[in-house]
């Protein structure tokens, strides 16, 4: 089978989540790496895409001489990958999708509802794929606690518990370095800091997990740092469509936490609990009886937990092999193939439709507001 082409705007050297993606991107053999506008440096950005082997007429300076030179070529690029700051997506992502382009968009999606459903749209129109990088739902373990609530195991979902609460910005002497002020800055960041960056990979877990959308919610937002305009704390009750009560904690100033993501399910006959730190782990417990841990690469598995896992049982299997769980999807829907659940644009409309109805919440001291994006009214 021949290989797709594969290109990247932003992930460049030294940066958070390009590695992940290069690694997850080519673990299969689907992907090349044939193009880039890997930095917002011209000669950074061409100077470390050709190191990573990319040719010289195809390492680029800007995304749009990127958009202009592949969309050119007979052997254009299959996927783009757009992993540059938040406030860049948008316009870069509608630009390929318009062009032809299959998209992997970082999340946020976007900034806002709207232009999260002109992305819908667009994508709809242009025939493309725009996938949104959810990729703690790639782990297999998170397929298998999907797949056990989906079939019954614990019956209707009473309750989500899921938090994504991290220390890395509680600091109080570090909140003026740059790197971390801009988050908190409504002019770089928006509307929402902290649960815009983590509160919503947790809130798209709820509903993956689950099977079901929220439909309204409740916020309360602190900024615990008093210099930061937007929240670095947030605790957010929500309501899906089938009636499960959702409860979600996301915070920066969690000193301790690390990582700091888990989710917890508890139905009328059993409970499940996960956490990214033990990705290989699901606990699982039948009401009246014993906790069990069952371990990714174990036999009886659910399909979509086995076909996700590559390392043997009691091997480290990490974020980086999620990161390419999505792409393996990504490269059969874009063959034609059949594939298994790919996060996409609709769920990265549903997340700025939560992002913002938070923001409104919690203005109004915890108001319940609707949730959803009016185009899915
Ligand atoms: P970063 O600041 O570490 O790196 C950003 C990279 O993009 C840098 O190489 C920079 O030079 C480049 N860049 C900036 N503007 C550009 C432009 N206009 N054109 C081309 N390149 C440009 O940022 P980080 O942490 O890697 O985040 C990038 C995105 O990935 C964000 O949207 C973030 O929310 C998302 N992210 C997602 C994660 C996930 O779990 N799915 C985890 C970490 C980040």
């Amino acid at each position: 089978m021949t290989k797709l082409n594969w290109g990247m705007i932003g992930g460049g050297e030294g940066s958070q989540i390009g590695p992940a993606h290069r690694l997850g991107a080519q673990a299969d053999g689907n992907f090349t790496l044939a193009a880039g506008a890997l930095d917002f440096d011209p000669e950074r950005g061409r100077a470390y895409a050709q190191r990573l082997g990319v040719a010289p007429d195809r390492a680029y300076g800007d995304w749009r001489e990127m958009l202009a030179g592949e969309a050119a070529r007979d052997d254009r690029v299959d996927l783009v990958t757009v992993a540059t700051p938040n406030a860049t997506h948008f316009e870069i992502a509608r630009a390929f999708l318009q062009a032809g382009f299959h998209v992997l968009c970082e999340k946020p999606m976007t900034m806002t509802v709207e232009e999260g459903e002109e992305i819908v749209r667009v994508a709809k129109a242009a025939g493309r794929i725009c996938a949104v990088n959810y990729c703690y739902s790639a782990y297999p373990m998170v397929r298998q606690m999907r797949a056990m609530v989906a079939a019954g195991e614990i019956g209707k979902v009473r309750l989500v518990v899921t938090s994504f609460s991290h220390g890395h910005h509680g600091d109080a002497g570090d909140a003026d370095n740059p790197r971390v002020r801009w988050r908190y800055d409504p002019k770089m960041a928006g509307v929402s800091g902290q649960f815009a960056d983590c509160g919503i990979h947790a809130l798209h877990m709820a509903s993956f997990v689950c099977g079901d959308e929220v439909r309204e919610l409740s916020a309360d937002f602190a900024s615990t740092i008093p210099s930061r305009v937007l929240e670095d704390d947030a605790m957010v009750n929500f309501r899906m469509q089938g009636g499960t009560v959702g409860r979600l904690w996301t915070s920066s100033v969690a000193i301790g936490r690390q990582h700091g993501f888990d989710i917890q399910v508890f139905g009328e006959t059993g409970g499940l609990r996960w956490a990214s730190e033990q990705p290989n782990q699901v606990f699982y417990t039948p009401v009246g009886g014993r906790t069990q841990i069952m371990e990714k690469g174990e036999a009886g598995l659910s399909d979509e937990a086995a076909r996700l896992s590559r390392v043997a049982i009691a091997h480290p299997e990490g974020f980086p092999l999620a990161v390419a769980n999505i792409y393996v999807d990504l490269a059969a829907a874009i063959r034609g193939e059949q594939h298994g659940a790919l996060p996409r644009a609709e769920d990265g409309l549903r997340s700025m439709a939560a992002v913002h109805a938070a923001v409104a919440s919690a203005r109004d001291r915890g108001a319940w507001v609707d949730a959803r994006p009016p185009m899915f009214r």
